[in-house]
Protein backbone atom coordinates (compact mmCIF):
# COMPACT_ATOMS: atom_id res chain seq x y z
CA UNK A 1 0.00 0.00 0.00
CA UNK A 2 1.46 3.30 -0.86
CA UNK A 3 2.63 5.65 1.84
CA UNK A 4 -1.02 7.99 1.48
CA UNK A 5 -3.01 5.28 1.52
CA UNK A 6 -1.52 3.79 5.03
CA UNK A 7 -1.92 7.63 6.26
CA UNK A 8 -5.33 7.72 5.30
CA UNK A 9 -6.47 4.86 6.89
CA UNK A 10 -4.98 5.75 10.02
CA UNK A 11 -6.55 6.84 13.09
CA UNK A 12 -4.81 8.04 16.26
CA UNK A 13 -6.98 9.36 19.39
CA UNK A 14 -7.04 9.31 23.12
CA UNK A 15 -9.94 9.12 25.52
CA UNK A 16 -9.99 11.13 28.19
CA UNK A 17 -12.13 11.74 31.05
CA UNK A 18 -12.59 12.51 34.84
CA UNK A 19 -12.17 9.47 36.82
CA UNK A 20 -14.44 6.92 36.77
CA UNK A 21 -16.60 8.17 33.87
CA UNK A 22 -16.28 4.89 32.06
CA UNK A 23 -13.06 5.47 29.99
CA UNK A 24 -11.91 1.94 30.27
CA UNK A 25 -15.12 -0.01 29.76
CA UNK A 26 -15.90 1.97 26.18
CA UNK A 27 -11.73 1.32 25.07
CA UNK A 28 -12.67 -2.08 26.22
CA UNK A 29 -15.99 -2.50 23.90
CA UNK A 30 -13.90 -0.28 21.07
CA UNK A 31 -11.17 -3.02 21.13
CA UNK A 32 -14.55 -5.94 21.10
CA UNK A 33 -15.71 -4.34 17.98
CA UNK A 34 -12.39 -4.47 16.37
CA UNK A 35 -11.52 -8.08 17.43
CA UNK A 36 -8.57 -6.84 19.01
CA UNK A 37 -9.85 -9.16 22.59
CA UNK A 38 -12.68 -11.71 22.57
CA UNK A 39 -14.37 -11.11 25.98
CA UNK A 40 -15.48 -8.05 28.23
CA UNK A 41 -12.96 -7.58 31.30
CA UNK A 42 -10.00 -8.08 29.39
CA UNK A 43 -8.77 -4.87 29.31
CA UNK A 44 -7.19 -3.65 33.38
CA UNK A 45 -8.48 -0.33 34.45
CA UNK A 46 -5.04 1.58 35.35
CA UNK A 47 -6.28 3.39 37.76
CA UNK A 48 -5.36 4.08 40.85
CA UNK A 49 -7.28 2.65 43.87
CA UNK A 50 -7.18 4.01 47.37
CA UNK A 51 -7.44 1.52 49.85
CA UNK A 52 -6.23 -2.32 49.99
CA UNK A 53 -2.26 -1.68 49.33
CA UNK A 54 -0.12 1.34 49.43
CA UNK A 55 0.07 4.00 46.69
CA UNK A 56 3.94 3.11 45.53
CA UNK A 57 2.71 -0.63 45.48
CA UNK A 58 -0.02 0.34 43.51
CA UNK A 59 1.59 2.85 41.16
CA UNK A 60 4.02 -0.28 40.53
CA UNK A 61 1.15 -2.21 39.58
CA UNK A 62 0.03 0.47 37.91
CA UNK A 63 3.50 0.93 35.52
CA UNK A 64 2.89 -2.75 35.34
CA UNK A 65 -0.59 -2.21 33.28
CA UNK A 66 -0.05 1.09 31.59
CA UNK A 67 2.72 -0.75 29.63
CA UNK A 68 0.32 -3.23 28.33
CA UNK A 69 -2.18 -0.54 27.56
CA UNK A 70 0.03 2.66 26.02
CA UNK A 71 -1.37 2.16 22.76
CA UNK A 72 -4.09 -0.35 21.91
CA UNK A 73 -4.53 -1.01 18.71
CA UNK A 74 -6.64 -2.73 16.33
CA UNK A 75 -8.47 -2.56 12.82
CA UNK A 76 -11.69 -1.46 11.94
CA UNK A 77 -13.75 -1.15 8.40
CA UNK A 78 -10.50 -1.37 6.92
CA UNK A 79 -9.15 1.66 9.09
CA UNK A 80 -6.17 1.09 12.03
CA UNK A 81 -7.33 2.23 14.71
CA UNK A 82 -4.42 3.30 17.36
CA UNK A 83 -5.75 4.35 21.29
CA UNK A 84 -3.65 6.25 23.56
CA UNK A 85 -3.97 5.57 26.97
CA UNK A 86 -4.15 8.84 28.95
CA UNK A 87 -4.00 8.50 33.00
CA UNK A 88 -7.10 9.82 34.74
CA UNK A 89 -5.19 10.37 38.24
CA UNK A 90 -4.94 14.09 38.55
CA UNK A 91 -1.51 13.53 39.83
CA UNK A 92 -0.17 12.08 36.30
CA UNK A 93 -2.18 15.05 34.93
CA UNK A 94 1.08 16.15 32.82
CA UNK A 95 1.54 12.44 31.24
CA UNK A 96 -1.69 12.97 30.10
CA UNK A 97 -0.93 16.53 28.28
CA UNK A 98 1.95 15.26 26.80
CA UNK A 99 0.55 12.18 25.50
CA UNK A 100 -2.29 14.68 23.82
CA UNK A 101 1.02 16.08 21.65
CA UNK A 102 0.54 12.25 19.64
CA UNK A 103 -3.24 12.25 19.45
CA UNK A 104 -5.00 13.37 16.21
CA UNK A 105 -8.54 13.74 18.08
CA UNK A 106 -9.94 12.59 21.09
CA UNK A 107 -13.62 11.28 22.88
CA UNK A 108 -14.49 12.67 25.79
CA UNK A 109 -16.32 10.54 27.92
CA UNK A 110 -18.63 12.37 30.59
CA UNK A 111 -21.12 10.56 33.18
CA UNK A 112 -25.08 11.42 32.61
CA UNK A 113 -25.33 11.81 36.33
CA UNK A 114 -22.05 13.63 37.28
CA UNK A 115 -21.98 15.93 34.02
CA UNK A 116 -18.59 17.77 33.51
CA UNK A 117 -15.87 17.23 36.15
CA UNK A 118 -13.02 18.77 37.18
CA UNK A 119 -10.17 16.82 35.55
CA UNK A 120 -12.39 16.85 32.11
CA UNK A 121 -12.49 20.60 32.36
CA UNK A 122 -8.82 20.83 32.75
CA UNK A 123 -7.79 18.52 29.96
CA UNK A 124 -10.43 19.24 27.24
CA UNK A 125 -8.97 23.04 28.03
CA UNK A 126 -5.48 21.74 26.88
CA UNK A 127 -7.51 20.30 23.92
CA UNK A 128 -9.20 23.65 23.11
CA UNK A 129 -6.06 25.63 23.41
CA UNK A 130 -4.40 23.21 20.24
CA UNK A 131 -7.63 22.82 18.32
CA UNK A 132 -7.30 19.56 18.72
CA UNK A 133 -10.78 17.87 17.12
CA UNK A 134 -12.55 16.38 20.00
CA UNK A 135 -16.22 13.82 20.19
CA UNK A 136 -17.93 13.73 23.49
CA UNK A 137 -19.50 10.59 24.54
CA UNK A 138 -22.48 10.61 27.28
CA UNK A 139 -22.01 7.68 28.96
CA UNK A 140 -24.27 5.56 31.43
CA UNK A 141 -27.55 6.48 30.21
CA UNK A 142 -28.80 2.92 31.89
CA UNK A 143 -28.93 5.27 34.41
CA UNK A 144 -30.96 8.29 35.97
CA UNK A 145 -29.07 11.35 35.14
CA UNK A 146 -29.19 14.97 33.57
CA UNK A 147 -31.85 15.56 30.70
CA UNK A 148 -30.04 15.62 27.47
CA UNK A 149 -30.19 19.07 26.76
CA UNK A 150 -29.46 20.21 30.13
CA UNK A 151 -26.25 18.51 29.99
CA UNK A 152 -25.40 19.79 26.28
CA UNK A 153 -25.59 23.02 27.78
CA UNK A 154 -22.90 22.33 30.77
CA UNK A 155 -20.94 20.89 28.27
CA UNK A 156 -21.31 24.22 25.98
CA UNK A 157 -20.80 26.53 29.09
CA UNK A 158 -18.29 24.71 31.40
CA UNK A 159 -15.55 23.22 28.74
CA UNK A 160 -16.52 26.08 26.50
CA UNK A 161 -17.53 23.77 23.37
CA UNK A 162 -19.99 24.42 20.66
CA UNK A 163 -21.34 21.13 20.64
CA UNK A 164 -24.08 19.40 17.99
CA UNK A 165 -26.00 15.87 18.83
CA UNK A 166 -25.12 13.12 16.06
CA UNK A 167 -27.59 10.83 18.72
CA UNK A 168 -29.97 11.47 20.80
CA UNK A 169 -31.03 9.16 23.91
CA UNK A 170 -34.42 7.66 23.47
CA UNK A 171 -35.65 7.34 27.19
CA UNK A 172 -32.85 6.96 30.02
CA UNK A 173 -32.48 4.75 33.41
CA UNK A 174 -34.87 1.94 33.68
CA UNK A 175 -36.60 3.30 30.58
CA UNK A 176 -34.00 3.92 27.98
CA UNK A 177 -34.87 1.99 25.04
CA UNK A 178 -32.65 3.31 22.42
CA UNK A 179 -30.74 5.89 20.78
CA UNK A 180 -31.66 8.09 17.50
CA UNK A 181 -28.47 8.30 15.50
CA UNK A 182 -28.64 11.04 13.19
CA UNK A 183 -25.56 10.39 11.63
CA UNK A 184 -27.21 7.90 9.48
CA UNK A 185 -30.97 8.40 10.42
CA UNK A 186 -32.25 6.06 12.01
CA UNK A 187 -33.80 5.21 15.29
CA UNK A 188 -31.48 2.18 17.45
CA UNK A 189 -33.79 0.28 19.56
CA UNK A 190 -31.92 -2.31 21.74
CA UNK A 191 -32.99 -6.00 22.30
CA UNK A 192 -31.29 -6.75 25.35
CA UNK A 193 -28.58 -9.22 23.65
CA UNK A 194 -26.19 -6.19 23.12
CA UNK A 195 -24.10 -7.73 26.27
CA UNK A 196 -23.08 -10.42 24.35
CA UNK A 197 -23.31 -9.83 20.31
CA UNK A 198 -22.46 -6.51 19.11
CA UNK A 199 -25.28 -5.99 16.18
CA UNK A 200 -28.25 -6.83 18.12
CA UNK A 201 -30.29 -3.09 17.62
CA UNK A 202 -33.35 -3.22 15.79
CA UNK A 203 -32.62 -0.27 13.01
CA UNK A 204 -35.86 1.96 12.10
CA UNK A 205 -35.51 4.09 9.11
CA UNK A 206 -39.23 5.70 9.42
CA UNK A 207 -40.34 6.73 12.85
CA UNK A 208 -43.68 6.40 11.68
CA UNK A 209 -42.92 2.45 11.30
CA UNK A 210 -46.19 1.23 13.63
CA UNK A 211 -43.60 -1.34 14.71
CA UNK A 212 -41.59 1.49 16.18
CA UNK A 213 -44.75 2.60 18.25
CA UNK A 214 -45.32 -0.84 19.53
CA UNK A 215 -41.34 -1.06 20.61
CA UNK A 216 -40.88 2.00 22.38
CA UNK A 217 -44.44 3.76 22.97
CA UNK A 218 -46.29 6.52 21.83
CA UNK A 219 -45.27 8.90 24.56
CA UNK A 220 -41.85 8.04 24.06
CA UNK A 221 -42.41 8.44 20.15
CA UNK A 222 -44.16 11.59 20.58
CA UNK A 223 -41.08 13.12 22.37
CA UNK A 224 -38.02 11.87 20.32
CA UNK A 225 -39.69 13.70 17.63
CA UNK A 226 -40.17 16.36 19.63
CA UNK A 227 -36.90 16.39 20.69
CA UNK A 228 -35.27 15.43 16.77
CA UNK A 229 -37.27 18.85 16.05
CA UNK A 230 -35.93 21.32 18.77
CA UNK A 231 -32.12 19.78 17.73
CA UNK A 232 -32.91 20.27 14.02
CA UNK A 233 -33.85 24.25 15.01
CA UNK A 234 -31.29 24.86 18.00
CA UNK A 235 -27.95 23.04 17.20
CA UNK A 236 -25.57 23.59 13.99
CA UNK A 237 -25.63 21.21 11.30
CA UNK A 238 -22.35 18.69 11.37
CA UNK A 239 -19.93 20.50 9.49
CA UNK A 240 -16.60 18.07 9.05
CA UNK A 241 -13.96 21.14 8.43
CA UNK A 242 -15.36 22.78 11.34
CA UNK A 243 -15.02 19.41 13.85
CA UNK A 244 -11.37 18.60 12.42
CA UNK A 245 -10.70 22.36 13.16
CA UNK A 246 -11.57 21.61 16.60
CA UNK A 247 -14.75 24.40 16.16
CA UNK A 248 -17.57 22.00 16.40
CA UNK A 249 -18.01 18.81 18.66
CA UNK A 250 -20.15 16.26 17.75
CA UNK A 251 -21.97 14.78 21.23
CA UNK A 252 -23.38 11.27 21.09
CA UNK A 253 -24.79 9.33 24.29
CA UNK A 254 -24.58 6.07 25.70
CA UNK A 255 -24.49 3.27 27.71
CA UNK A 256 -20.32 1.98 27.27
CA UNK A 257 -21.18 -0.61 30.31
CA UNK A 258 -24.56 -2.66 28.31
CA UNK A 259 -22.53 -1.82 24.73
CA UNK A 260 -25.30 0.81 23.44
CA UNK A 261 -24.76 3.54 21.54
CA UNK A 262 -20.96 2.19 21.00
CA UNK A 263 -20.98 1.07 17.71
CA UNK A 264 -22.72 4.13 16.81
CA UNK A 265 -20.01 6.14 18.06
CA UNK A 266 -17.57 4.17 16.80
CA UNK A 267 -18.37 4.04 12.69
CA UNK A 268 -19.14 7.65 12.88
CA UNK A 269 -15.82 8.10 14.32
CA UNK A 270 -14.03 6.17 11.59
CA UNK A 271 -16.05 8.01 8.82
CA UNK A 272 -15.06 11.81 10.33
CA UNK A 273 -11.98 11.86 12.91
CA UNK A 274 -8.79 13.47 11.24
CA UNK A 275 -6.16 11.01 9.86
CA UNK A 276 -2.87 11.96 11.03
CA UNK A 277 -2.44 15.78 10.88
CA UNK A 278 0.73 17.68 9.95
CA UNK A 279 3.06 18.87 12.71
CA UNK A 280 4.98 21.81 13.49
CA UNK A 281 8.83 21.93 14.10
CA UNK A 282 11.18 24.71 15.11
CA UNK A 283 11.48 25.80 11.18
CA UNK A 284 9.14 23.69 9.57
CA UNK A 285 5.67 22.39 9.68
CA UNK A 286 6.01 18.67 8.60
CA UNK A 287 3.37 16.88 6.45
CA UNK A 288 2.83 13.32 7.14
CA UNK A 289 3.39 12.51 3.35
CA UNK A 290 7.00 14.08 3.52
CA UNK A 291 8.75 10.98 2.31
CA UNK A 292 11.71 11.13 4.66
CA UNK A 293 10.71 9.72 8.21
CA UNK A 294 10.09 11.76 11.35
CA UNK A 295 9.19 11.14 14.95
CA UNK A 296 9.30 12.79 18.60
CA UNK A 297 9.29 10.79 21.90
CA UNK A 298 5.89 11.87 24.13
CA UNK A 299 6.39 9.00 26.83
CA UNK A 300 9.17 6.81 28.61
CA UNK A 301 8.16 3.98 30.63
CA UNK A 302 11.76 2.77 32.45
CA UNK A 303 12.82 -0.33 34.42
CA UNK A 304 9.96 -2.23 34.81
CA UNK A 305 12.13 -5.27 35.10
CA UNK A 306 14.66 -5.15 37.33
CA UNK A 307 16.92 -7.85 35.69
CA UNK A 308 16.85 -5.16 32.02
CA UNK A 309 17.07 -1.71 33.02
CA UNK A 310 16.14 -0.76 29.60
CA UNK A 311 13.86 1.64 29.08
CA UNK A 312 11.05 1.99 26.22
CA UNK A 313 10.82 5.04 24.63
CA UNK A 314 7.27 5.87 23.21
CA UNK A 315 7.90 7.40 19.51
CA UNK A 316 4.87 8.64 17.39
CA UNK A 317 5.68 8.67 13.67
CA UNK A 318 4.80 12.21 12.17
CA UNK A 319 5.92 11.85 8.45
CA UNK A 320 7.56 9.21 6.10
CA UNK A 321 8.13 5.01 6.85
CA UNK A 322 10.26 3.97 9.92
CA UNK A 323 11.98 1.32 8.99
CA UNK A 324 13.54 -1.22 11.46
CA UNK A 325 17.46 -2.04 11.75
CA UNK A 326 17.81 1.99 9.69
CA UNK A 327 20.09 4.67 10.74
CA UNK A 328 18.12 8.00 12.03
CA UNK A 329 19.49 10.73 13.87
CA UNK A 330 19.07 11.72 16.81
CA UNK A 331 18.91 15.38 16.72
CA UNK A 332 19.52 16.22 20.18
CA UNK A 333 22.54 14.66 20.23
CA UNK A 334 23.32 14.87 16.58
CA UNK A 335 24.27 10.72 16.64
CA UNK A 336 22.59 8.06 14.31
CA UNK A 337 20.70 5.33 16.07
CA UNK A 338 19.62 2.39 14.80
CA UNK A 339 16.60 0.19 15.91
CA UNK A 340 17.06 -3.93 16.05
CA UNK A 341 13.96 -4.40 17.54
CA UNK A 342 11.27 -1.75 17.89
CA UNK A 343 7.76 -2.70 18.88
CA UNK A 344 4.41 -2.51 17.50
CA UNK A 345 1.45 -2.64 19.69
CA UNK A 346 -1.53 -4.58 19.01
CA UNK A 347 -4.55 -4.86 21.06
CA UNK A 348 -2.58 -5.84 24.60
CA UNK A 349 0.56 -7.24 22.97
CA UNK A 350 3.92 -6.02 21.85
CA UNK A 351 5.20 -7.04 18.76
CA UNK A 352 8.26 -6.65 16.73
CA UNK A 353 7.59 -4.31 13.49
CA UNK A 354 9.28 -4.65 10.33
CA UNK A 355 7.87 -0.81 8.90
CA UNK A 356 5.63 1.58 10.59
CA UNK A 357 3.82 4.73 9.17
CA UNK A 358 2.62 7.82 10.76
CA UNK A 359 -0.12 8.17 13.39
CA UNK A 360 1.37 4.75 14.22
CA UNK A 361 3.14 4.49 17.53
CA UNK A 362 6.54 2.54 17.96
CA UNK A 363 8.47 1.54 21.56
CA UNK A 364 12.07 1.39 21.04
CA UNK A 365 14.67 -0.01 23.61
CA UNK A 366 16.59 2.70 25.23
CA UNK A 367 19.52 2.34 27.52
CA UNK A 368 19.57 6.37 28.62
CA UNK A 369 19.62 8.07 24.99
CA UNK A 370 16.41 9.42 25.13
CA UNK A 371 14.07 12.43 26.89
CA UNK A 372 10.98 13.14 26.39
CA UNK A 373 10.73 15.41 23.06
CA UNK A 374 12.93 14.12 21.66
CA UNK A 375 13.28 14.20 17.76
CA UNK A 376 14.07 11.49 15.42
CA UNK A 377 14.54 12.20 11.76
CA UNK A 378 16.21 10.84 8.11
CA UNK A 379 18.77 13.30 8.72
CA UNK A 380 17.05 16.61 8.99
CA UNK A 381 17.86 18.44 12.47
CA UNK A 382 14.21 19.69 13.32
CA UNK A 383 12.60 19.71 16.27
CA UNK A 384 9.29 18.97 16.87
CA UNK A 385 7.49 21.58 19.17
CA UNK A 386 4.39 21.03 21.80
CA UNK A 387 6.21 18.98 24.83
CA UNK A 388 6.11 21.55 27.53
CA UNK A 389 6.88 21.14 31.28
CA UNK A 390 4.40 22.74 33.37
CA UNK A 391 5.12 25.10 36.05
CA UNK A 392 5.21 22.17 38.72
CA UNK A 393 2.72 23.17 41.74
CA UNK A 394 4.76 20.91 44.71
CA UNK A 395 8.21 21.58 45.43
CA UNK A 396 10.51 20.21 48.26
CA UNK A 397 14.95 19.99 48.78
CA UNK A 398 15.62 16.32 47.53
CA UNK A 399 18.53 15.07 49.63
CA UNK A 400 20.74 12.02 49.30
CA UNK A 401 20.27 9.82 52.06
CA UNK A 402 23.45 7.52 51.84
CA UNK A 403 26.54 9.05 51.02
CA UNK A 404 27.80 6.03 49.57
CA UNK A 405 25.59 5.99 47.02
CA UNK A 406 25.94 9.68 45.33
CA UNK A 407 26.18 8.48 42.17
CA UNK A 408 23.59 6.16 41.96
CA UNK A 409 21.22 8.90 43.35
CA UNK A 410 21.97 11.28 40.72
CA UNK A 411 21.73 8.77 37.68
CA UNK A 412 18.35 7.60 39.45
CA UNK A 413 17.20 11.66 39.55
CA UNK A 414 18.75 12.45 35.78
CA UNK A 415 16.81 9.15 34.49
CA UNK A 416 13.22 9.89 36.41
CA UNK A 417 13.52 13.74 35.05
CA UNK A 418 14.01 12.44 31.64
CA UNK A 419 10.91 9.97 31.97
CA UNK A 420 9.32 13.39 32.89
CA UNK A 421 8.37 11.78 36.31
CA UNK A 422 9.04 15.49 37.69
CA UNK A 423 11.41 18.74 37.29
CA UNK A 424 14.61 19.47 38.78
CA UNK A 425 16.01 22.76 39.39
CA UNK A 426 19.42 23.60 40.35
CA UNK A 427 19.89 26.93 43.01
CA UNK A 428 22.46 28.96 41.39
CA UNK A 429 23.82 30.06 45.24
CA UNK A 430 24.64 26.76 46.65
CA UNK A 431 23.55 24.52 43.96
CA UNK A 432 21.12 22.64 46.07
CA UNK A 433 18.13 20.21 44.08
CA UNK A 434 14.83 21.08 44.04
CA UNK A 435 12.28 18.97 42.83
CA UNK A 436 9.20 20.05 41.10
CA UNK A 437 5.79 18.02 40.75
CA UNK A 438 2.27 18.31 39.63
CA UNK A 439 1.14 15.81 42.03
CA UNK A 440 1.92 15.14 45.85
CA UNK A 441 2.06 11.57 44.66
CA UNK A 442 5.37 11.94 42.49
CA UNK A 443 7.83 12.55 45.73
CA UNK A 444 6.36 8.93 46.85
CA UNK A 445 7.17 7.57 43.25
CA UNK A 446 10.32 9.06 43.05
CA UNK A 447 11.63 8.16 46.64
CA UNK A 448 10.77 4.45 46.34
CA UNK A 449 11.96 4.01 42.66
CA UNK A 450 14.99 5.45 43.50
CA UNK A 451 15.43 2.78 46.08
CA UNK A 452 14.41 -0.61 43.83
CA UNK A 453 15.44 0.90 40.68
CA UNK A 454 18.71 2.55 41.43
CA UNK A 455 19.69 1.08 45.17
CA UNK A 456 19.83 4.60 46.01
CA UNK A 457 18.07 7.15 49.15
CA UNK A 458 16.81 10.05 49.42
CA UNK A 459 14.89 12.07 51.99
CA UNK A 460 12.92 15.40 51.61
CA UNK A 461 12.59 18.97 52.99
CA UNK A 462 10.49 21.71 52.82
CA UNK A 463 11.43 24.55 50.69
CA UNK A 464 9.17 28.00 50.69
CA UNK A 465 8.35 27.91 46.84
CA UNK A 466 5.03 28.55 45.27
CA UNK A 467 5.56 29.00 41.87
CA UNK A 468 8.34 28.38 39.58
CA UNK A 469 8.47 30.18 36.13
CA UNK A 470 10.91 30.53 33.08
CA UNK A 471 12.29 33.95 33.02
CA UNK A 472 14.11 34.93 29.23
CA UNK A 473 15.54 37.98 28.16
CA UNK A 474 15.72 39.77 25.04
CA UNK A 475 19.30 41.18 25.74
CA UNK A 476 21.38 39.48 28.32
CA UNK A 477 23.11 42.85 29.34
CA UNK A 478 19.66 44.60 29.74
CA UNK A 479 20.48 46.66 32.88
CA UNK A 480 17.22 45.11 34.48
CA UNK A 481 18.39 41.67 33.86
CA UNK A 482 21.23 42.30 35.69
CA UNK A 483 19.68 43.83 38.35
CA UNK A 484 17.11 40.95 38.52
CA UNK A 485 19.62 38.22 38.85
CA UNK A 486 21.74 40.41 41.37
CA UNK A 487 18.56 41.21 43.72
CA UNK A 488 16.79 37.42 43.43
CA UNK A 489 19.72 35.85 43.03
CA UNK A 490 18.52 33.79 46.21
CA UNK A 491 15.50 32.48 44.19
CA UNK A 492 17.30 31.60 41.04
CA UNK A 493 17.87 27.98 39.88
CA UNK A 494 18.46 26.51 36.80
CA UNK A 495 16.39 23.77 34.74
CA UNK A 496 17.86 20.47 33.37
CA UNK A 497 18.19 22.30 30.01
CA UNK A 498 19.82 25.10 31.56
CA UNK A 499 17.60 27.64 31.48
CA UNK A 500 17.04 29.94 33.76
CA UNK A 501 13.91 29.61 36.60
CA UNK A 502 12.59 31.80 39.14
CA UNK A 503 11.37 30.12 42.26
CA UNK A 504 9.16 32.30 44.09
CA UNK A 505 8.22 32.57 47.37
CA UNK A 506 4.65 33.85 47.52
CA UNK A 507 1.95 35.07 44.72
CA UNK A 508 2.92 38.52 46.32
CA UNK A 509 6.52 38.42 45.61
CA UNK A 510 5.94 37.16 42.08
CA UNK A 511 3.61 39.82 40.90
CA UNK A 512 6.07 42.54 42.40
CA UNK A 513 8.88 41.18 40.49
CA UNK A 514 7.14 41.11 37.33
CA UNK A 515 5.94 44.37 37.91
CA UNK A 516 9.18 45.34 38.67
CA UNK A 517 11.28 44.13 35.51
CA UNK A 518 9.06 44.75 32.73
CA UNK A 519 11.34 43.73 30.48
CA UNK A 520 11.61 40.39 31.23
CA UNK A 521 9.42 37.64 30.13
CA UNK A 522 8.02 35.14 32.84
CA UNK A 523 6.60 32.09 30.98
CA UNK A 524 4.55 29.52 33.16
CA UNK A 525 5.96 26.60 30.98
CA UNK A 526 9.15 25.71 29.92
CA UNK A 527 8.11 26.39 26.06
CA UNK A 528 7.89 29.73 24.71
P1 LIG B 1 -12.59 5.05 34.15
O1 LIG B 1 -11.70 4.18 33.32
O2 LIG B 1 -13.08 6.27 33.42
O3 LIG B 1 -12.06 5.40 35.49
O4 LIG B 1 -13.94 4.24 34.41
P2 LIG B 1 -14.28 2.70 34.30
O5 LIG B 1 -14.43 2.30 32.88
O6 LIG B 1 -13.36 1.92 35.16
O7 LIG B 1 -15.73 2.72 34.91
C1 LIG B 1 -15.99 3.17 36.21
C2 LIG B 1 -17.21 2.45 36.77
O8 LIG B 1 -18.35 2.79 36.01
C3 LIG B 1 -17.09 0.95 36.71
O9 LIG B 1 -17.77 0.41 37.83
C4 LIG B 1 -17.85 0.59 35.45
O10 LIG B 1 -18.35 -0.72 35.44
C5 LIG B 1 -18.97 1.61 35.50
N1 LIG B 1 -19.54 1.90 34.17
C6 LIG B 1 -18.89 2.16 33.00
N2 LIG B 1 -19.77 2.38 32.02
C7 LIG B 1 -21.01 2.25 32.55
C8 LIG B 1 -22.35 2.35 32.02
O11 LIG B 1 -22.56 2.59 30.85
N3 LIG B 1 -23.35 2.18 32.91
C9 LIG B 1 -23.15 1.90 34.23
N4 LIG B 1 -24.22 1.73 35.00
N5 LIG B 1 -21.91 1.79 34.76
C10 LIG B 1 -20.86 1.95 33.93
P3 LIG B 1 -17.03 -0.04 39.16
O12 LIG B 1 -18.06 -0.65 40.01
O13 LIG B 1 -16.23 1.09 39.69
O14 LIG B 1 -15.98 -1.06 38.65
P4 LIG B 1 -16.15 -2.55 38.26
O15 LIG B 1 -16.04 -3.27 39.52
O16 LIG B 1 -17.47 -2.67 37.57
O17 LIG B 1 -15.00 -2.77 37.32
Amino acid sequence: MALTEEIARRRTFGIISHPDAGKTTLTEKLLLYGGAIQEAGAVKSNKIKKGATSDFMEIERQRGISVATSVLAFHYKGKKINILDTPGHKDFAEDTFRTLTAVDSVIVVIDVAKGVEEQTEKLVEVCRMRNIPMLVFINKLDREGKDAFELMDEVESKLGLKVTPLTLPIGMGYNFKGIYNRWNNTAQIFTGEEKQSKTSTESYADLKAPELKDRIGENTLAQLEEELELVDGVYPHFDLEAYRAGALQPVFFGSALNNFGVQDLLDCFVDIAPPPQPKAADTVVVAPDAADFSGFVFKIHANMDPNHRDRLAFVKIVSGVFKRNTPYLHVRHNKKLKFSSPNAFFAEKKQVVDTSYPGDIIGLHDTGNFKIGDTLTEGKSLQFKGIPSFSPEHFRYINNADPMKAKQLNKGIDQLMDEGVAQLFTLHLNGRKVIGTVGALQFEVIQYRLEHEYNAKCSYENVNVHKACWVATHEEDHPEFVEFKRVKQKFLAQDKQGQLVFLADSAFSLQMTQQKYPSLDFHFSSEF
